[in-house]
């Protein structure tokens, strides 16, 4: 499409003026300075001049490890157990005072911020503006949750003949196994569990092996809020418990985010027993994201989306930019100001508000990432420096010479980068679409038609057009993909309560 003629009737406005004016603040063009990284939306706000001062409070204090609440570890069984024996209770509380535990819990992790996001800086190797995104997530998510409840989970009268009287009403199911990756150890573990017990359910969470200590915290402040301790129980190991939880048939549904095949495990564990009903599974996961760039797309803001969306969180979020596809035409320069670009950031300990990208997770997850990179070493294009010691993974710009190369979900700061012919843009688009998965995809360009094209063919659940690809706000984006990427319904979405619920109509003759 974008080598045809377009008319100044299509052409968009110029949209630097807007994209550059984050939260009141102007932002050079190409300069990537640590501020860049800051969270733009959180909270559905822009910065304001609280945050400085909560950046400030907190860079002095991560270094300092708070107290994490004990005794909040359950055995597998008996947590189950608990949860089965409060069940009856919590499911007949009205909708009202679940919802009001969620709305005390927000003000709760809003008046705890400071220690979360030390925990979240030292356990999950967040920057300091990563953890106050994390931190804010959580709330979001439990006001929003709180807030569809008392929408959503009232009884609905609905139509029928005269002397006919039909009600839908939206029940509890019994014990949800929460399952939470260690990328979003906040957000998304509390996410999950706040949809599940609002919606009636009582909850056994278990969170990524990498993170216990900021769930330990979470449910800790859970119960403050008023959630009985047996509706929220935790266990906490790996996958092995994992498994054990999923495999009890008295399971009554399963939230899960984290990986492809850990996703199909569960699957495959929730129908290994005949005897067992047939339960829900949430299921999110990956992503092979790309980014499409046109010859139209203005490249100072391409290429500070591409850095943001690639490298934000060292590349470490369901949503980040893992494929980018220029148009030919633009190729060369584009790469040449990305590398501009890639100079200026600053990678080293995340508890220094001075660097703008942290290690990856673990030795496991470093040295994946660090063969793969050798693997194709040929093909780098460019490499940021990273410190001698530490999990640090260069982000790195590697050029694909056909799509074949990449079919898998690298998760960590390597953008891969190829081109399009002008013209072939639906053919490219649905080489992307048959590699499977289905979460984000980004477009930048300035044609009217070419957005339209994109959004006809795009199988993703989240697309974002002109801006980076990360950082859904609950609410406004909702968030969740399709095909490999996940089952819905939309985490932060309208849709989400549902799935929890068992849905019971009543048909009276009157
Ligand atoms: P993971 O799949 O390794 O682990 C996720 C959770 O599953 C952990 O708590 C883990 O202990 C548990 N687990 C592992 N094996 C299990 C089993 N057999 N049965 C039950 N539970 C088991 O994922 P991760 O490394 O923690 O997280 C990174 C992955 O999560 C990436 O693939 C990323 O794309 C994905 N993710 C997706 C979303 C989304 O919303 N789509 C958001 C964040 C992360
Ligand atoms: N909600 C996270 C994001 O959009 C995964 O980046």
């Amino acid at each position: 499409l974008a080598d045809e003629d377009i008319s100044e009737d299509e052409l968009l406005a110029d949209p630097v003026e807007k994209v550059l004016e984050v939260g009141g603040t102007r932002h050079p063009a190409i300069r990537l300075p640590s501020e860049l990284f800051m969270p733009e939306r959180a909270n559905s706000e822009g910065l304001d001049l609280e945050d400085s001062a909560i950046l400030a409070d907190i860079s002095g204090k991560v270094a300092e490890m708070p107290s994490v609440p004990a005794g909040m570890d359950s055995d597998v069984a008996s947590a189950i157990a608990n949860a089965q024996s409060v069940y009856p209770a919590w499911s007949v509380t009205p909708v009202e005072q679940r919802a009001a535990c969620l709305d005390r819990l927000a003000s709760l992790l809003e008046q705890h911020r400071a220690p979360l996001m030390a925990i979240a800086v030292q356990e999950a190797k967040k920057t300091i503006p990563d953890a106050l995104a994390e931190v804010r997530e959580a709330v979001d998510f439990c006001r929003y949750y709180a807030a569809r409840a008392r929408h959503d989970l009232a009884p609905v009268e609905l139509p029928g003949p005269t002397g006919e009287r039909n009600v839908l009403r939206h029940e509890g199911r019994g014990v949800w196994a929460a399952i939470a990756p260690w990328n979003f150890p906040l957000a998304i573990f509390l996410g999950q569990v706040a949809a599940a017990l609002v919606a009636g359910n009582t909850v056994v969470a278990k969170p990524a092996p990498q993170t216990p200590d900021i769930a330990r915290y979470a449910v800790s402040l859970a119960h403050q809020a008023g959630i009985p301790r047996g509706a929220l129980q935790l266990v906490t190991g790996g996958g092995d418990v994992g498994a054990a939880l999923t495999g009890d048939l008295r399971i009554a549904g399963v939230v899960f985010t984290g990986s492809v095949p850990t996703a199909k495990a569960i699957a495959r564990n929730l129908l290994a027993d005949d005897a067992r009903p047939l339960v829900p599974l949430i299921a999110e996961t990956g992503g092979l994201n790309a980014m499409f760039v046109d010859s139209t797309a203005l490249s100072e803001q391409v290429v500070r989306d591409v850095v943001i969306s690639g490298f934000q969180s060292a590349g470490q979020r369901c949503s980040a930019l893992r494929l980018l596809l220029l148009q030919e035409e633009i190729a060369e320069h584009t790469i040449e100001m990305l590398v501009g670009a890639m100079r200026e950031l600053v990678v080293g300990d995340p508890a220094n508000p001075a660097n703008d990208i942290g290690p990856v997770i673990d030795q496991a997850a470093y040295e994946k990432l660090m063969a793969y990179r050798a693997q194709n070493a040929a093909r780098i294009i460019h490499e940021v420096p990273v410190p001698a010691t530490g999990h640090f993974v260069p982000p790195t710009l590697m050029r694909l010479d056909s799509l074949d190369q990449l079919n898998t979900e690298w998760f960590g700061p390597i953008v891969h980068v190829a081109t399009w012919p002008a013209g072939k843009l639906e053919e490219t688009i649905a080489a992307v679409n048959a590699k499977g998965f289905g979460l984000t995809m980004g477009l930048h360009s300035r044609i009217a038609r070419v957005s339209e094209t994109v959004e006809t063919c795009a199988r993703v659940g989240n697309l974002y057009i002109n801006r980076s690809m990360i950082g859904a706000v609950v609410g406004s984006q909702p968030f969740g993909g399709e095909g490999l990427s996940g089952t819905g319904p939309k985490a932060g979405g309208p849709n989400y309560l549902h799935r929890f619920c068992a849905e019971r109509t009543t048909s009276v003759d009157t």
